[in-house]
């Protein structure tokens, strides 16, 4: 099986130039970022906030996270319960980001992430992916951009879908989550040796699209 890895921090696109990427090679698209929100999600049902005090081990004991199919999209299922659309608020980006500092819950989602890879043709992104999950990535690349713009991408996003967010909010989450992402002990964001380095500060989708493209061409 082919698998390619696609890391990065919040907002650098990664999902939607990934999931284009893996319709453009005929591959399975994996956002392993959904797995991590939906878990976080079921801690915040839970009662649990970002600082996560309480039994990790025991929720996630009652905790079944699935990814399904359908139509060739990937839909995150929590407790039986498609949550895909649930999982796509600030709230829910903060709780994930404090979940994945947790071992318990990396080890909890790891396998599934590999035996994905295992049985198809992927483009999976994530954190650690290049670095953790597929160490044998037949191409990895880490994707990047400034900050400021990726707050702006993500704010367009959020207004887009009609939600009511203020621009230096934004900004401000995903400072933090970059930080907690690259300074958590475990599987810490970085980019793995091999990984080649896709930066889009300046670039339009298009042509970030088909700078991943080349990188693909020239690595498969
Ligand atoms: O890609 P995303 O924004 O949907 O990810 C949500 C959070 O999950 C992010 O703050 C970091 C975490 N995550 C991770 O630790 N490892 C991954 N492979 C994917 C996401």
């Amino acid at each position: 099986m082919i698998n390619i890895a696609i890391d990065g921090p919040a907002g650098a696109g990664k999902s939607t130039l990934s999931r284009l990427l893996a319709k453009d090679l005929g591959y399975i698209y994996v956002d392993t970022g959904a797995l991590y929100r939906a878990v976080g999600l079921k801690f915040s049902m839970k009662g649990f906030d970002t600082e996560l005090k309480g039994d990790i081990a025991e929720v996630l004991g009652e905790t079944a996270v699935d990814i399904r199919f359908i139509d060739g999209a990937q839909r995150v299922f929590l407790d039986g319960k498609d949550v895909s659309d649930d999982i796509r608020t600030p709230t829910a980006s903060m709780m994930a980001s404090a979940v994945s500092a947790k071992p318990e819950v990396r080890a909890f989602l790891l396998d599934m992430q590999r035996g994905l890879a295992q049985r198809n043709n992927v483009v999976m992104d994530g954190r650690d992916i290049g670095t953790v999950v597929l160490p044998n990535a037949k191409v990895k690349i880490f994707l990047t951009a400034d900050v400021e713009v990726r707050a702006e991408r993500r704010y367009k996003e959020l207004c887009e879908k009609g939600q009511q967010v203020d621009f230096a909010d934004v900004l401000e989450e995903m400072k933090v989550r970059d930080y907690n992402d690259s300074h958590r002990p475990i599987a810490p964001l970085k980019q793995a040796d091999d990984a080649v380095l896709a930066d889009t500060t300046s670039l339009t989708f298009d042509e970030s699209l088909e700078l991943l493209k080349k990188i693909v061409e020239e690595g498969v």
